[in-house]
């Protein structure tokens, strides 16, 4: 199946990046991150690859959430700087080839943006989902603080009312079921397009698209949900073919035919990333019952079979052509990609497989240089969602330099966001930047080489050879990738045509008399003699 919708040519071949504002750097010495702040780094980010940063929400927010709580959609905080310096942040990440995606957050808005605000006196007002019935049970309904009492139904926190886009079911017993089409989802729907449009006035490419399945609701399937970003896709396609739209959805097989460029796997929902990545420790969902193994374990317990059937179930629904599936390393609601027993040097494996893998690789900051995800911090804006899920550990400040602040911030550290990571051998750009050997020069090679090599596009073919360590598969037919993220070695019998084959990037892995030999902890990526 291919898909006749057009696709941004930048797309296909890019990194992306993202950029926690608050804890990336800080211009202004206040402690929180800011544009300023980031407009500095851009010079490391164009070294380093990077194609496309998103930036987690930036907007006007009381912060009860970190931002994913907007109170206006169309103004930058206060705390990270104004509209003019995203404009200037914009011009100068063009000029170095960078692109600049936002954080669209679609399904809520806070209860102190002005819709929310005159909803809750307005009976007439349909924009949020109106519950007027006393005794209803909490849960997801929170009482109305306003003049039209009754219930409002929340999306995450109760600070993030949803916004109304209808029920895909009707019911008599339940009159607060709009249909999609009433007036007040029709008024939302135009309200994102509006939110996009003027951003997009700005240059910025395209947006993440927080919490993108949940928008209609009691919708088996997702069926009305996906039928509303088709018509966000038409629009986007016939106004401003150039952008993208990449979804936090979770499951690409549904939200890349109905609308989005690209979905990302996600910790939770389907079980592909987890399948890699999750150690149990920090971020763990009890309702999550497949996570005893994963394939980047030291200790291999896992292997890559759990991943590959997901992978081929969004790529199969997907056809070619027909978008992408986005890889994250981590991210803010994630443990990151150290974390627990994966330390720094075992991370340069999973980088390997990143980088090669055809999928859109996106590196959430500071994964480039192992950032630990650090455990027992304070909750900061929302960050602890339940003792199981501790966001906060994700969310440090960016280590750029070794010693006091580690160049985040030239504030006192009581006065930083959250607290850097207190370990004495917290990794830092500046020491990683002079060794030709770290982690940080191993991301930015690793980046040159997919960008120089088509092969190793979203768009080679992808031949798999093996399902367990190593994980050793072809790219484009030309370049062999063996993955061993395990502390036992481990070899695989190759088809033949591989021994001499020239290594690119290699560590640890030999290949020899039809085999390919790998140490634990290695990688190798070669070109067919
Ligand atoms: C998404 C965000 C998360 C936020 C939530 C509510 O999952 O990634 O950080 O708390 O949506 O907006
Ligand atoms: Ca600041």
């Amino acid at each position: 199946m291919a898909s006749t919708r057009p696709q941004p040519a930048w797309l296909a071949n890019s990194v992306l990046y993202q950029i926690y504002p608050q804890t990336f750097a800080d211009g202004n010495g206040d402690g929180i991150g800011d544009l300023a702040g980031a407009t500095e780094k851009l010079d490391h980010l164009a070294w380093l690859g990077v194609d496309a940063v998103w930036f987690s929400p930036l907007f006007a927010s009381p912060f009860a959430d970190a931002g994913y709580d907007v109170a206006d959609y169309l103004s930058v905080a206060p705390r990270y700087g104004t509209n003019e310096d995203l404009a200037a942040f914009v011009d100068a990440a063009r000029s170095r080839g960078i692109r600049v995606l936002l954080d669209l957050v679609a399904g809520h808005t806070s209860d102190q943006h002005p819709w929310f605000r005159e909803w809750v006196d307005d009976p007439a007002d349909g924009r949020y989902i109106w519950n007027e019935r006393v005794g209803t049970p909490a849960g997801i309904w929170c009482p109305v603080p306003g003049r039209r009492g009754g219930y409002y139904q929340l999306n995450f926190y109760p600070c993030q009312p949803a916004l109304n886009f209808g029920y895909a079911r009707q019911d008599p017993g339940q009159p607060w079921r709009d249909p999609v089409d009433a007036e007040g989802p029709r008024a939302n729907r135009q309200a994102l397009r509006d939110v996009m449009a003027h951003w997009f006035d700005l240059g910025i490419s395209g947006f993440r698209v927080d919490m993108a399945a949940s928008l209609v609701k009691d919708d088996p399937g997702h069926v009305e949900t996906a039928r509303l970003w088709a018509e966000m896709r038409e629009w986007l396609d016939r106004e401003h073919p150039d952008r993208a739209l990449l979804s936090e959805w979770g499951d690409p097989a549904v939200a890349v035919p109905a609308g989005f460029h690209a979905d990302f796997f996600l910790h939770f929902g389907r079980p592909g990333l987890r399948s890699l990545w999750h150690t149990g420790v920090g971020t763990y969902d009890p309702s999550w019952t497949d996570t005893d193994r994963y394939f980047f374990d030291p200790e291999g317990s896992g292997g890559v079979d759990t991943f590959l059937r997901e992978w081929r179930r969004a790529t199969d629904a997907i056809g070619v052509g027909g978008g992408h599936v986005a890889l994250p390393t981590s991210n803010h609601d994630y443990a990151r990609l150290v974390t627990g027993p994966r330390t720094a040097p075992m991370a340069r494996a999973a980088f390997a497989f990143v980088a090669t893998w055809p999928s859109l690789p996106t590196i959430y900051y500071g994964d480039e240089i192992g950032m630990r995800y650090v455990e027992g911090l304070p909750d900061r804006e929302g960050s602890l969602l339940q003792t199981t899920q501790d966001r906060t550990g994700s969310r440090t400040p960016m280590q750029w330099e070794p010693g006091p602040g580690a160049g985040f911030s030239t504030a006192p550290e009581a006065d930083f966001y959250l607290p850097l990571d207190p370990s004495p051998e917290r990794p830092d750009v500046a020491t990683q930047r002079a060794d030709e050997g770290s982690l940080l020069h191993l991301v930015r090679r690793l980046l040159a080489l997919r960008h120089a090599t088509p092969a190793l596009q979203p768009e080679g073919s992808l031949e798999v050879l093996t399902e367990d360590y190593p994980f050793v598969y072809v790219r484009g037919g030309t370049h062999l990738v063996v993955v061993n993220p395990r502390r036992e070695p481990a070899a695989a019998t190759l088809p033949s045509g591989w021994d001499g084959a020239r290594g690119l990037e290699v560590e640890g892995v030999r290949l020899d008399g039809g085999r390919a030999e790998a140490s634990g902890f290695s990688y190798g990526i070669f070109e067919r003699p």
